[in-house]
């Protein structure tokens, strides 16, 4: 499936990523080394994945868990996800998301 992920730079990367493997976005992004730590191993409890999603791709809804997480996390914005809680399936063709800042940085 094809997804697009702008780094903290500006610089677009474009992956066809396979949707055999069980693979988030966070994963699918450090498995591609770029900058998102993934503290909290995927559990939507840390937001060093977050992303805006600039794409109007259909995303699953929101579980409690990820609003929550969005709600104490800096930098949020309306179009704010966390990576980890995007599958990486069919489903999200075309999808384009940008890195939102480090919050350790
Ligand atoms: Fe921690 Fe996504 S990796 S919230």
């Amino acid at each position: 499936v094809n997804v697009t992920v702008i780094d903290r730079q500006g610089v677009e990367h474009n992956f066809e990523a396979p949707t055999d493997m069980d693979l988030n976005l966070m994963e699918l992004c450090k498995a591609n080394e770029l900058p998102v730590k993934g503290t909290c191993g995927g559990m939507a409890l840390c937001a060093s994945c977050q992303c805006y999603v600039l794409s109007d791709t259909d995303l699953p809804e929101q579980s409690d868990e990820e609003l929550d997480m969005l709600d104490q996390a800096l930098y949020v914005k309306d179009n704010s996800r966390l990576g980890c809680q995007i599958p990486i399936s069919e489903n999200i063709e075309g999808l384009v998301v940008e890195l939102a800042p480090d919050e350790e940085d």
